[in-house]
This record gives structure tokens, sequence and C-alpha cells, in this order.
């Protein structure tokens, strides 16, 4: 008897998890960078908002983020970020609008790196890429740690395009010193062939050009168009994400990718024994049983 309300209070347990989303996965996000980045982050439309939106990360920190097991939504980092005169929070790059160090409903100013997720969505995979479709501001990898099934290998644009960038793609400094992104060729250009827009707008239509393939040959797992999707697109189950920015500041793509996996294992206990909780319960029930015999 006490075998069977110990399973049945596991198993609603389980069960409460699931249905509230509560049941979550992590976002480990990480600044590699020699500079201070503000991650922002948005939801998808009809998707809640998570518990932050915006934060400062100084060089070498992080920060671990609960994330929904259904939730979809970008992410991405700002930077030379100030505080006006009259207290105003505005970004040189990534800039989401709302004045704060939050962000509100808003996304990212392009251009910016952006790192897309939709978690348990079809077949129950979660989906995620890195893309430059609208341009570029830092390096960015996403790894996804624990989970199975899918795709799940390490992806992003890891190179600095800023010094890189074509020059009629470049966006200046305020001082006109350095590149501190490069633009797409869809916002600079404005044109629909780049934008996949108007008679462009089908996968058949849009295809690579110039601007596109040069941010491809840079960064081949990276979106550098919005029909990239085969070589671009990841997926992964019940996995927790590492994203870094800035991961080979100084060291190669090999290394970096090794690195980042090192730099948090935050695993997904709760999913584990979620899953074990009805087997846990049934070993109790025989042990309980054979005892009784
Ligand atoms: C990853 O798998 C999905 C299907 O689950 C596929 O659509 C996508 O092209 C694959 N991505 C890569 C980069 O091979």
């Amino acid at each position: 008897m006490a075998t069977v309300q110990l399973s049945f209070a596991l198993f609603s347990l389980c069960l409460l998890q699931y249905s509230s989303g509560v049941f979550s996965a992590t976002f480990t996000i990480v600044n590699q960078c020699s500079y201070t980045v503000w991650p922002g982050i948005l939801s998808s439309a009809g998707t809640p908002q998570l518990s932050t939106t915006g934060f400062a990360l100084q060089t070498g920190e992080s920060n671990a983020i609960s994330v929904p097991t259904d939730w979809s939504g970008r992410l991405w980092g700002r930077t030379l970020c100030n505080y006006d005169s009259t207290g105003k929070f505005t970004c040189v790059t990534g800039d989401c609008g709302s004045g704060v160090l939050e962000c509100a409903g808003s996304g990212a100013l392009p251009p910016a790196t952006l790192a897309e997720f939709t978690l348990n969505g079809a077949g129950g995979l979660d989906f995620y890429d890195v893309s430059l479709v609208d341009g570029y501001n830092l390096p960015m990898l996403v790894v996804a740690q624990g989970g199975t099934g899918g795709n799940c290998t390490a992806t992003g644009c890891v190179v600095d395009l800023n010094s890189a960038c074509p020059s009629d793609l470049r966006v200046n400094s305020v001082d006109g010193s350095e590149n501190v992104a490069c633009k797409s060729a869809c916002e600079a250009f404005g044109d629909p062939q780049y934008c996949c827009s108007g008679a462009y707008a089908t996968p058949d239509t849009c295809k690579p050009t110039y601007y596109s393939e040069y941010f491809k040959t840079a960064c081949p797992r990276a979106y550098s168009y919005a029909y990239d999707d085969g070589t671009s697109t990841f997926t992964c189950a019940s996995a927790d994400y590492v994203i870094t920015f800035c991961p080979s500041a100084s060291t190669s793509q090999k290394s970096s990718y090794s690195e980042a996996t090192d730099v948090s294992l935050v695993s997904s206990g709760s999913a584990l024994s979620c899953i074990l909780s009805p087997y846990v319960a049934g070993f109790i029930a025989i042990s309980v049983t054979a005892w009784q015999l």
C-alpha cells in the first residue's frame, strides 16, 4: 500500500513538472570576450519571457538561466553599452531599445549575431542555430550538453568577422576607429534578392549570393541567408546549452570548442529523476513484494 502511494506521489510530481513547464533546460551564458557583453533574450510571440531578458557579463563571467522545456526565442550579445547623462541605457550593437538593462519585448537592432532556439519542437527535439541573417556583431558558440538523438553538435560563428567585414557592410564605432559590426547584405542594400523577399521569397528562388557566401565560408555552420536551413539547423533532445561569446579569443577553433564544453557541466538531474522515478518506485514495489514473500 505504501508503495502504491509512493509510486503515485512520484508520478504526480513528474506530471506536475511536465504540465507546468517547470521541467526545464539550463542555458549557461559565458563571456570569454576581452570586453563586457550585455546578453539580451527575447521569447517568441506567445512564449512567456524568461526570468531575465538582459544583464551584464564581465570578461570571464557566466550566468546560468532556467528555461522551460517548451521555450522558443533568441539570445544575442549587446556591446559597447552605456548609461547616458539622462540615465538611458543604450548599446552601440545589439540594442533592444528598452532604455534599461533588461530588454522589453523587442529584439536586437541589426547587425547582431543571434542564437535561436525552439525547445521541444517537432518530434520532441530542440532546434537550435546561430544566425548571421541579421548580420554579425561578435563571435558566438552554442554547445549542447547531455542531450540525445538528432545532431547535437556545436554550432556558431567563432571567427572575428568585424575586422574582416567587406567594406560596404561595415559598421564603424562612434569615433570611426574600428569596425564594431558587419551588416547583412539585406540590411545594407535592401535588395529582395538578398532579403529573400518579393520574387525571392521561396527556397527555390532565393539562392546564396556573393555576400551570403562570404559569411558561409567564414562560418560554415551558421545561417548565412534565410533559406540556409540544411547546413545550419541542429537538433537535440533534452539538452542543456552553453552559449559562449568569443569562444576563441586567444585560441584555435578546436581548443575553443573543448574549452566551451568544460565551462559548465550543468546536468539535468531533475530530468533523470523524473524519467527514473517510475522505475525506482517499481523497483521498491518489487523489493517489498519479494520481502513479503
Ligand atoms: C540536423 O538534423 C535535422 C533533422 O533533425 C536536419 O534538418 C538538419 O539539416 C541537420 N543539420 C545538419 C547541419 O546536418
